[in-house]
């Protein structure tokens, strides 16, 4: 093929692949084998690799992500991003209608919506191409997470069809639906990572993620519903939507439109119900006047608009009988009290146990057993006990009495001021607990080494891993006699273990399992103390005078390291050599670009972009993801990104050569 001939065949496939890709997301009717669009897609990637002149951003290939992490930008937003009022009762409802009749003074009608559960985010079109996504942040300005957004199929890179305005933004929900949720959490759990409460969570965390090809991985999907700029094809909100779909957007599936409260009543009353069957969550529904006009007649308050409402349904309950009571004990000693119930269907799932918090909860809510109890799904996984029908109590129940002694091990349980729950002090001695502290220590964020909670249970049970320190005492000869070990798995496991010797001390510190030690206080107290001598030897009030370090985190800590068995494992860890000291960052070599934030883009002759990035820093600059007017100048090498280029010419930021920042540097 020649140049041209590769040119029309690249922009064949990236117009066929879009139209697959749009009726597989957004149409769900795919016409095409994942086989053959993988080909497509393939065939698309290697030529635009072997053509690099011919790329473009708007290419399906920029789906995939890139592995750069990025600093979110700042992006303010043309029209603030406002939020709505939301009601819980008709009462309010009535209100809202009585105020349109009123402003209005003539008839009017509404589109009734799903209030889609997940996290909001505004579009920004230009020419037909995507420019910009941005979260609603405070309402005024929020993150710019455009490289994120472009991993979402089906929100398109480039619009379909005609006649949509030079420059407009489009708003809408971005959600993980059920499936790709458990999918997720199934995914953290094998992994040994915390799960996501609920799906807004996990799809809000997933967003902010700084690295798009894992936000790539994630089944994020994104519904629209509100359209604004100028030069709209229509003065309504529904026409326009109806529109925005011919161009290709996946817009809210469901926009009814309804003449008065009474039709808006009965549109409730049926999502109430039919919410439970949708493959993902809603948690309302919206009511929006159509007209435009009249919409600027409603106006706004400072935080949202006069002429939309959210109706917010309750969370749903169920009631069931409370058949006993049964008492979890963590890998901390904190015990959380469970009720198991006669099952019974809730939001979708059959439930059969439920979290009682703590005994605080227990008194307040009078709850026995035999009682029939009333549950709910919060923000949890586990649903929880929230009230007692009481009407349904025989005369012949008895308070329940909160345990005194470990289910585990039969220490006597303690209660601390202030704590809402009761502690099993037996840290050495109670197996949850040994358990629970050799776990931790192995999972992602501490040592990392990967090893299934089967095979520690395995491990203990065999009397080879009591404290943390056993890891490094393990022999592949003790490893192979194991069940379920062979060579190859012993010798992994050790090599493993050995790389583990690697982690930075604020990990190391993490992996301690110190109560209140988390990640981020780890990370704290390892760069101001720097080691662990100094920890162990600090006093509370060096250690309060730490940047958030508390009184509660210091007495912890203190109370750790006066444990002689504490203190022996130390010794034993810092023998195999694992890192106990914090290592210093280089000092700055100068303060030439002292201040200066600084964007590198492309590929370079005489430095990779990381040492180009490093001199940056060694020179007391700051390297920022993408240009904004606070870049102070980029630093271009060949194949800028284009849009980095069109974005610095808008802004008028300096582009200069890697020789001219040598210079720059050495002056
Ligand atoms: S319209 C000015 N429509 O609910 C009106 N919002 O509490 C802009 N939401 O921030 C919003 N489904 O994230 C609208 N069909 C829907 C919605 C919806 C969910 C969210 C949105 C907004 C929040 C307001």
């Amino acid at each position: 093929m020649n140049k041209e001939q590769i040119a029309e065949r690249i922009s064949h496939l990236r117009r066929v692949i879009e139209e697959h890709s749009h009726n597989y997301y957004v149409l769900s009717n795919p016409t095409i084998t994942d086989f053959e669009y993988d080909q497509l897609f393939r065939e698309l990637i290697d030529l635009e690799k072997a053509n690099p002149e011919f790329s473009e951003s708007s290419s399906p290939t920029q789906r995939v992500g890139s592995d750069l992490n990025l600093e979110f930008e700042q992006a303010a937003h043309i029209y603030p991003m406002l939020s709505l009022d939301n009601t819980y009762s008709m009462e309010e409802l009535e209100d809202f209608e009585k105020r349109n009749k009123r402003l209005l003074a003539e008839d009017f009608e509404y589109i009734c919506e799903l209030k889609y559960d997940g996290v909001s985010i505004s579009l920004t079109y230009e020419n037909g191409l995507l420019l910009r996504a941005v979260t609603r942040g405070d309402g005024e300005k929020g993150d710019d997470v455009t490289q994120n957004v472009k991993t979402i199929k089906s929100i398109p890179l480039k619009l379909k069809g005609r006649g949509y305005p030079d420059k407009f933004e489009i708003r809408g929900e971005i959600f993980l639906p059920h499936k790709g949720f458990d999918m997720m959490n199934q995914e953290r759990r094998e992994q040994n990572e915390p799960e996501f409460a609920n799906p807004r969570n996990a799809a809000s965390g997933t967003l902010k993620i700084q690295n798009s090809s894992i936000v790539a991985k994630r089944p994020l999907d994104c519904f629209l519903y509100y359209m604004m700029g100028e030069n709209l094809p229509f003065d309504n909100h529904l026409d326009n939507l109806e529109k925005a779909r011919e161009w290709g957007f996946k817009i809210a599936p469901v926009l009814d439109r309804r003449k008065n409260m009474t039709e808006v009543y009965d549109f409730i009353e049926y999502w109430d119900k039919e919410r439970k069957k949708l493959p993902y969550d809603i948690d309302g529904v919206v009511i929006k006047i159509n007209s435009f006009r009249q919409q600027q007649i409603l106006g706004m308050t400072s935080k949202s608009p006069r002429w939309a409402t959210a109706f917010k349904f309750k969370a749903e309950q169920a009631l069931t009988k409370l058949e006993s009571i049964s008492y979890q004990v963590g890998r901390t000693g904190a015990i959380t009290p469970v009720a198991n119930l006669t099952p019974v269907q809730l939001a979708g799932t059959t439930v059969k146990r439920a979290s009682l918090h703590n005994s605080d909860q227990i008194a307040l809510h009078d709850i026995r057993v035999g009682d029939f109890v009333f549950i709910e799904k919060g923000g949890e996984i586990i649903p929880k006990v929230v009230g007692v029908d009481i009407s349904k109590r025989f005369g012949n129940s008895l308070p329940t009495q909160f345990i005194e002694n470990c289910p585990e091990c039969g220490a006597k349980l303690i209660r601390s001021e202030g704590e809402a729950k009761h502690f099993c002090p037996n840290e050495d001695g109670c197996p949850p607990q040994i358990k629970g502290k050799l776990e931790h220590f192995v999972s992602r964020k501490a040592m990392d080494i990967g090893l299934a909670e089967a095979t520690i249970e395995q491990l203990h049970t065999h009397g080879l891993l009591s404290t943390v320190a056993d890891f490094y005492k393990l022999k592949k000869d003790q490893l192979v006699t194991l069940e379920r070990f062979g060579e190859r798995s012993a010798d992994k496991l050790i090599e493993s273990i050995e790389l583990s010797k690697d982690r930075p001390f604020e990990r190391v510190l993490y992996a301690l399992g110190i109560r209140f030690v988390g990640e981020t206080v780890a990370k704290k107290l390892a760069q101001k103390l720097g080691s662990i001598d100094v920890l162990m030897n600090a006093s509370r009030v060096e250690l309060t005078s730490v940047d958030e370090i508390g009184e509660k985190i210091a007495d912890s800590i203190i109370s750790h390291f006066s444990s002689s068995k504490n203190k022996a494992i130390v010794s034993e860890l810092i023998n195999f050599g694992l890192q106990m000291k914090t290592l210093k960052k280089e000092e700055p070599v100068s303060s030439i670009l002292q201040n200066k934030s600084i964007v590198v883009s492309g590929v370079f002759q005489r430095f990779s972009r990381d040492e180009i990035k490093n001199l940056i820093e060694k020179n007391g600059g700051k390297n920022a993801g993408s240009v904004s007017s606070k870049t102070a100048f980029i630093i271009a090498g060949e194949k800028m990104g284009p849009e980095k280029y069109e974005k610095a010419k808008q802004l008028n930021i300096p582009i200069i050569s890697e020789d001219d920042f040598i210079m720059m540097i050495n002056n």
